[in-house]
């Protein structure tokens, strides 16, 4: 069984790898910048003082460097595609970028960070996507030093492509927990996707104004109802929450308006809705994925993360989930190569 998942996936990646070859031989991608979440998170929260943080094994029992910061056992999904673009090594973390690294790309991505500022505050510090932007402004401003001026740097911005993993956090760590946050009794499910969509909408519209940003990948959040956290609490016979995953339905289908309105509103600018983070159990399990409800490794009642130094599952790439929320790398790959697809709609 291993084995079958081993072959139909490299077979997958081996496609991918001659579409690269045919694009890579006439379009670069000279950089790759990241924001979002613990889903592409590489290390930004390691100096925070969170509960958000994964600096600790069972995370990175499968990763070159071990544990780094990664909320999963091996690459996310930023890590694949810098990859598959062509990069020889994942664009740094923000909190660790130095000098001329910026030039190629930056990685801000932070765990339990949102779209909302608040969300993720009850675990401690996080860096949330207005903080992200913000980090970008410096980054903006030494790419204008190395360049000599800002139309140098946002000529060199307009040729990135940017990837966008961000929204999970607003809803669990935020709307889903009304023992810290009050937006779920001032907003019901519809009014909380259409606040979000539209403040995510500005601070992408800051994105293409401010930094010259030209190529982004949106992506749309992942049926929550599906994680392990969720499935614990119970579902009604079926095998998610699904109401958790409806709530999140309505979120990504005004996100989708909300790219088509961009591209129209946006001189030059392609964004495009990446629906790679939609793999539902039954979609796992026709990748080969056996465990599709439980996590690999033992978690903490409180925060659902793998507890420091307990042994992980021993075959990881039969486990859809690491920890109550993370994907596993088998599942991040397979998200990497639908995503790879998307992204290629805008390299021409
Ligand atoms: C990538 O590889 C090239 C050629 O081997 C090397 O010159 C360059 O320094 C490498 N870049 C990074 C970021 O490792
Ligand atoms: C910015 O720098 C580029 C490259 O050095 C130069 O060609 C261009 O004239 C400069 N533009 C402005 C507005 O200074
Ligand atoms: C289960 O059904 C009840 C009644 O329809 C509903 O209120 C609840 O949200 C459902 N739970 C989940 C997890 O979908
Ligand atoms: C596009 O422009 C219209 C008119 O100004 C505005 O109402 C709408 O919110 C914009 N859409 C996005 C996604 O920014």
């Amino acid at each position: 069984m291993a084995f079958a998942v081993r072959v139909s996936f490299f077979i997958v990646i081996f496609v991918i790898m001659q579409i690269q070859v045919l694009i890579s031989a006439n379009h670069q991608v000279p950089c790759f910048f990241v924001f979002g979440d613990s889903l592409v998170d590489n290390g930004n929260n390691n100096r925070l003082v969170t509960e958000a943080k994964v600096d600790y094994l069972p995370y990175g029992v499968d990763f070159p460097q071990g544990p780094t910061g990664r909320f999963t056992n091996g690459r996310n999904t930023a890590d694949i595609l810098a990859q598959l673009l062509g990069f020889n090594s994942s664009v740094p973390p923000f909190a660790t970028a130095q000098g001329n690294d910026v030039i190629k790309g930056v990685n801000y991505a932070s765990g339990s960070s949102g779209i909302r500022s608040e969300t993720g505050e009850q675990l401690g510090d996080r860096i949330s996507l207005d903080r992200q932007l913000q980090n970008h402004e410096t980054t903006f401003s030494s790419i204008s030093r190395l360049l000599g001026n800002d139309t140098s740097a946002k000529i060199h911005l307009s040729k990135c492509v940017y990837y966008f993993v961000v929204g999970s956090n607003d809803y669990i760590n935020n709307y889903n927990m009304p023992e810290y946050y009050t937006t779920s009794t001032k907003y019901n499910p519809q009014e909380y996707s259409s606040i979000l969509v539209q403040q995510y909408s500005q601070q992408l519209n800051s994105l293409y104004n401010n930094f010259g940003a030209r190529k982004v990948v949106v992506s749309g959040v992942g049926p929550l109802g599906c994680t392990p956290a969720e499935i614990a609490k119970g579902t009604n016979g079926t095998a998610c929450a699904d109401s958790v995953n409806d709530a999140v339905t309505l979120f990504n289908d005004k996100l989708k308006l909300m790219v088509n309105g961009l591209n129209q509103n946006l001189t030059g600018a392609e964004f495009v809705y990446n629906g790679a983070m939609d793999l539902r159990p039954k979609d796992l399990i026709a990748l080969g994925i056996r465990i599709v409800g439980k996590p690999c490794c033992k978690v903490s009642s409180k925060t659902g993360q793998c507890i420091k130094g307990e042994k992980p599952c021993l075959v990881r790439a039969l486990h859809a989930f690491f920890d109550n929320f993370h994907p596993t790398e088998v599942v991040n790959n397979a998200v990497a190569a639908a995503t790879y697809i998307q992204i290629l709609k805008l390299l021409h």
